[in-house]
């Protein structure tokens, strides 16, 4: 008989969206709440009495005023860019050209990259993230290296090859056939092995010719049941430049659109400085958009239109997009979407930002079925939060009237050192 492993504490617990409904009707604490693994998977969530009851031989880990979350997933990263995260003075355009495209080269070596895999994954590991959507870099490898450093801790995880063959240096470019082959045997190597799933990647239009973003478009179409990722009107200068690359082009979005980059398994990156036409049309596409608020300060790029674009109930989810992101915590990614949100003028719960960082990312990757929630059948994947991780935190959680106040400290203030364990696939990483 396989053992049962009973986590006890708060839990939290989702029943909607509190982005298009109150957060009070869609997201609750349970203060002696339990979750029961079984086989990899949440097999029961319920009162922690009751499953003591029910499974008095589980195996019990009792976290005590510790929060049991589900695993924090990013919707996006560039894991080649580990080693160049917090790069000073750039925008975008010369941020890629002085710092992310040398990197990236780097890579070349597939024994670097398979260093690099392994180091961005202990590192978000070590941060209460279970799943990531990574970009890569145009070598195959670098996918294999990904793919292969997940599978090796057991984590559910979004790769796929970035594809570029225009304005990169030499070395960094593919083309459209080659972008077309590799990926395909990419697919067909990795989407849907174990805990696998592919993203068709190109990277964005500057460095995608119309060629190669119709081949991905074909592709697509041959593959439909992979996401497609890229980025979409992060930078006023890059929309500018979109412009003289499509002067024919209605708008950034229409420059995918005409080569059938659109549709409901697509993923926008950042998507702060859109048009109408374009919220129109994905609204309508039902792609899903994802929010990197420390990327979008960090390189200056602008504040996302999260309310805006929730009230067109498009699926948002949270993403550290490092290494233009300054971090690789997703609690670190929280506080920065409050931020902005406040900016904005339209701040956050702690409710609804530990959900954007869950089940809206989950559901932003078409996952939401799998990860992001406590809830049966899920697999196991979990973080667990000590709401008073260091002095500074634990002073101000002393004095909060709810839990949510004691989050929200978390959120805020909270790094690593909040981070009191994680399960993978319902093993905890030690
Ligand atoms: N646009 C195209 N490539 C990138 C990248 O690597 N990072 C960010 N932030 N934006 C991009
Ligand atoms: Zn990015």
């Amino acid at each position: 008989m396989t053992q049962h492993m009973l986590l006890l504490g708060h839990t939290l617990l989702f029943s909607g969206n509190p982005l298009s409904q109150n957060w009070e009707d869609t997201v609750s604490i349970d203060s002696t709440g339990g979750v029961l693994i079984k086989d990899g998977h949440i097999a029961e969530v319920g009162s922690a009495d009751a499953l003591r009851k029910a499974y008095p031989t589980a195996q019990i880990t009792d976290y005590g005023d510790a929060l049991i979350c589900p695993g924090f997933v990013d919707a996006h990263a560039h894991y080649p860019q580990t080693a160049i995260i917090a790069s000073w003075g750039k925008r975008l355009i010369d941020w890629l050209n002085r710092y992310t495209f040398p990197e990236e080269m780097r890579l070349s070596d597939p024994d670097y990259a398979r260093e690099i895999a392994g180091r961005y994954l202990d590192l978000t590991l070590a941060h209460g993230t279970t799943t990531v959507s990574s970009y890569t870099t145009i070598a195959p490898h670098s996918v294999d290296a990904i793919f292969d450093a997940a599978a090796t801790r057991g984590q559910r995880i979004v790769a796929g090859k970035t594809c570029m063959d225009r304005n990169a240096p030499e070395g960094l470019r593919d083309t459209a056939q080659s972008a077309y082959d590799d990926s395909k045997a990419l697919i067909d190597r990795w989407h849907g092995k174990g805990r696998a799933s592919y993203a068709i990647t190109p990277r964005f239009t500057p460095t995608s010719s119309p060629e190669q973003l119709a081949a991905l478009g074909t592709l697509w179409s041959e593959r439909p049941d992979c996401l497609m990722q890229t980025h979409l009107s992060e930078q006023v200068d890059e929309i500018a430049w979109v412009r003289d690359l499509a002067p024919h082009a209605r708008d950034y979005l229409d420059t995918y659109e005409e080569h059938g980059l659109l549709g409901d398994r697509a993923v926008f990156g950042h998507a702060i400085h859109l048009e109408p036409r374009e919220i129109d049309q994905i609204a309508g596409s039902g792609a899903s958009i994802v929010h990197c608020p420390t990327s979008n300060t960090f390189i200056g790029s602008g504040l996302f239109d999260m309310a805006g674009l929730a009230a067109r109930y498009i699926p948002i989810g949270l993403a550290t997009d490092t290494g233009g992101g300054s971090s690789f915590s997703m609690l670190r990614t929280m506080a920065a979407a409050y931020e902005i949100g406040q900016l904005r003028g339209t701040p956050l719960h702690a409710a609804q930002l530990i959900w954007l960082a869950t089940a809206g990312s989950a559901r932003s990757l078409h996952l939401h079925d799998k990860i992001g929630s406590l809830a049966p059948g899920f697999e196991a994947d979990i973080t667990v939060l000590d709401l008073s991780s260091t002095p500074a935190i634990a002073q101000r959680a002393n004095n909060a009237e709810t839990i949510w106040d004691q989050l929200f400290a978390t959120i805020m203030m909270g790094d690593d050192r909040a981070i009191q364990d994680v399960w993978v696939g319902g093993k905890k990483r030690t």
